[in-house]
């Protein structure tokens, strides 16, 4: 859940730093902050905390400072490279924090650090009796504070709260900055303090306790001499510290793609998160296919040696191939593809019986009939294509199903069976859009059998080497009817990873593609998510899935095109994608 409950102990470490960016051939300065986790026991120091929480690094817990500390004076230190440093602890807090305010001093300070200690349930549960009484009989008293209320009350909220998943922790929350002259420390502490004011909270500056602060020694005995009061809250409160969002989204060598909301550039490497796929998410209009043209094509100038495949069922991106590095082809009605489900099932390892027979329910027979043709394709898996397949059930005497899949045997499908395979080459991207054929009872029928053999194709090419690859599916929402369809965007997702591929799925009606347990999969296991603006119908999923604050969700319902939400692991990012002149021109979809 949070790594406050993860490891019992430990600092927390953001330190604001400035980088240089390539961006579109400009070079920026920007602040990213870079966090550090330092945890206490040898035993927590081994788990794999950079597959756990990959934004940190995980230090021995009493690494001195890079800038260390060489004397003391009451209420600053000197430190090595000649300025002065301070500590300033915030030591009163209002009812309710908002969230993800220790950004608010990052522009400010050189490190803003949170130490915290969880407590045994045993120990808990003693300590928030004793404060339950102690605050029970201050409360009693009449002439008790309206501050003493609160503190009553957030002690018995405590009381509620404690158990289950949460856990009592000690923490405390210090700010660390520095400046050449002591007018200069005082006028940036001031600072400080009006920042903190405008948030109900106060900040002190102890005396004599600043070079343990600085060196994060704030456990007893320190605390014991009442220099540096710890607070008592609940592990899943302390989340709301939110020092973990970072509103910043700059990767090292990823792809710029726009300008997040102070006006600071985002720049984004999916290759560097816990896993690699990303979705894209929003209504109609909204700047999805911009985004991911705009970012196809700076990834492939960038690195030229990725391989890209995409899956076009709106010929979006055919037109505009060249300019994306990849090679069109359209698939018509009557391009011969040559994706027999049978002699992919002997050239894919991972192609079954199973998967075929769930292929032909669904585009041929109903449900009921599964069972009976897991058994069938099962017992005829040496079938040479489908031809001989339904000659061979005929044989059997099971004259309903082979009715049904006779289907099969004629065009339009029979076109997608016959044929030699499509010679596949990475950098392509096959338009799907002819297969819209009109007067068909269902829908997108024919463009899901295409897109769900394609896809299962494509796989054997995606997962044969390690290698950097992408592969993209525009307008998923079509295929929503298709189960087995979603069902292999799930399969290509789950094994990309391994493979150094990422799986970019963009759609609008993201509560159609979540009502499929195969695209609420996608959805909530995408380490980076991009949600461009949203009707109102969409909010609940939104809210359900991505745990948005009000702001983000007025930020979707008032987005304009290309405005959006980076939702990248524990970073929430507002952006806009910034297209140069020439992408937005050749990108823009037509209006016809
Ligand atoms: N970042 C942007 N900056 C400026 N204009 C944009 C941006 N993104 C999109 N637009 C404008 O909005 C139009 C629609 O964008 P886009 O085609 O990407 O929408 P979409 O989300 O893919 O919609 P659909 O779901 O209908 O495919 C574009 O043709 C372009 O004119
Ligand atoms: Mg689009």
């Amino acid at each position: 859940s949070s790594i406050f409950t993860f490891f019992s102990h430990g600092v927390l470490v953001a330190a604001p730093e400035y980088l240089k960016i390539e961006a579109n051939r400009e070079t920026i300065q920007v602040l990213k902050n870079r966090f550090f986790l330092g945890i206490e026991s040898e035993e927590a120091r081994q788990q794999p905390v950079d597959v756990a929480i990959p934004l940190f690094n995980p230090r021995p817990i009493h690494t001195s400072p890079k800038n260390p500390v060489v004397s003391e004076k009451p209420d600053y230190v000197v430190l090595q490279n000649g300025w002065l440093g301070q500590a300033a602890v915030l030591y009163r807090y209002p009812a309710s924090i908002v969230a993800g305010f220790p950004i608010e001093y990052y522009h400010l300070v050189d490190q803003a650090v949170l130490v915290w200690e969880s407590i045994p349930m045993e120990k808990s549960v003693n300590i928030i009796d004793r404060m339950r009484t102690r605050m029970n009989s201050l409360a009693s008293d009449p002439s008790a504070t309206s501050q003493t209320i609160q503190k009553l009350q957030k002690v018995e909220w405590l009381a509620q709260n404690i158990g289950g998943q949460a856990h009592l922790v000690k923490f405390s929350f210090f700010l660390l900055y520095s400046q050449p002259t002591r007018e200069e420390l005082t006028q940036l502490a001031r600072k400080i303090k009006i920042v903190a004011r405008s948030r109900l909270c106060d900040v002190d500056v102890p005396r004599f306790f600043q070079r343990a602060l600085f060196e994060y020694k704030t456990a007893p005995p320190i605390s014991l001499f009442g220099g540096i009061k710890l607070k008592y809250t609940d592990t899943n409160s302390l989340r709301t510290f939110y020092m973990l969002i970072d509103e910043t989204l700059v990767d090292e060598d990823g792809v710029f793609l726009g300008r997040d909301f102070t006006g600071g550039p985002v720049v984004f490497d999916p290759y560097t998160k816990t896993n690699h796929n990303i979705v894209v998410l929003g209504k109609t209009g909204g700047g999805k296919s911009m985004f991911a043209k705009v970012f196809i094509r700076r990834l492939k100038q960038k690195e030229p040696n990725v391989k890209i495949w995409g899956l076009d069922p709106e010929n979006e991106y055919i037109n505009v191939a060249a300019k994306l590095g990849l090679k069109p082809v359209e698939i018509t009605p009557k391009t011969r593809l040559g994706l027999d489900p049978f002699r992919l099932m002997r050239e894919l390892p991972d192609f079954e019986p199973y998967d075929v027979a769930s292929l032909l329910t669904q585009f041929y027979c109903e449900e009921k009939d599964e069972t009976r043709l897991r058994s069938l394709v099962f017992q005829n898996r040496d079938s040479k294509n489908m031809e001989e397949f339904v000659k061979r059930v005929r044989e059997t005497g099971d004259m309903e199903i082979a009715k049904k899949l006779e289907g099969a045997l004629y065009p339009p499908d029979s076109i997608v069976y016959e044929g030699e395979t499509l010679g596949l080459e990475p950098n392509t991207v096959y338009g799907l859009k002819s297969l819209e054929l009109t007067g068909m009872t269902q829908r997108n029928r024919l463009k899901s059998l295409v897109m769900t053999l394609l896809s299962v194709h494509l796989q054997r090419q995606m997962f044969q080497k390690q290698e950097k690859g992408l592969l993209f599916i525009d307008e998923a929402w079509l295929f929503v009817d298709f189960p087995v369809t979603m069902g292999v965007f799930e399969s290509v997702a789950r094994r990309a990873r391994k493979y150094g591929k990422s799986l970019m799925l963009i759609t609008q009606r993201a509560y159609d593609v979540a009502a499929t347990k195969a695209g609420r999969t996608v959805l909530e296991q995408a380490a980076s998510s991009f949600l461009f603006g949203q009707e109102k119908a969409a909010i609940p999923l939104m809210q359900e899935v991505y745990h948005l604050r009000e702001e983000e969700v007025n930020t979707l319902l008032e987005a304009n095109p290309g405005t959006c939400i980076a939702r990248i692991g524990p970073r929430s990012v507002r952006m806009q994608v910034e297209p140069t002149g020439e992408e937005l021109e050749a990108f823009r979809t037509s209006l016809v």
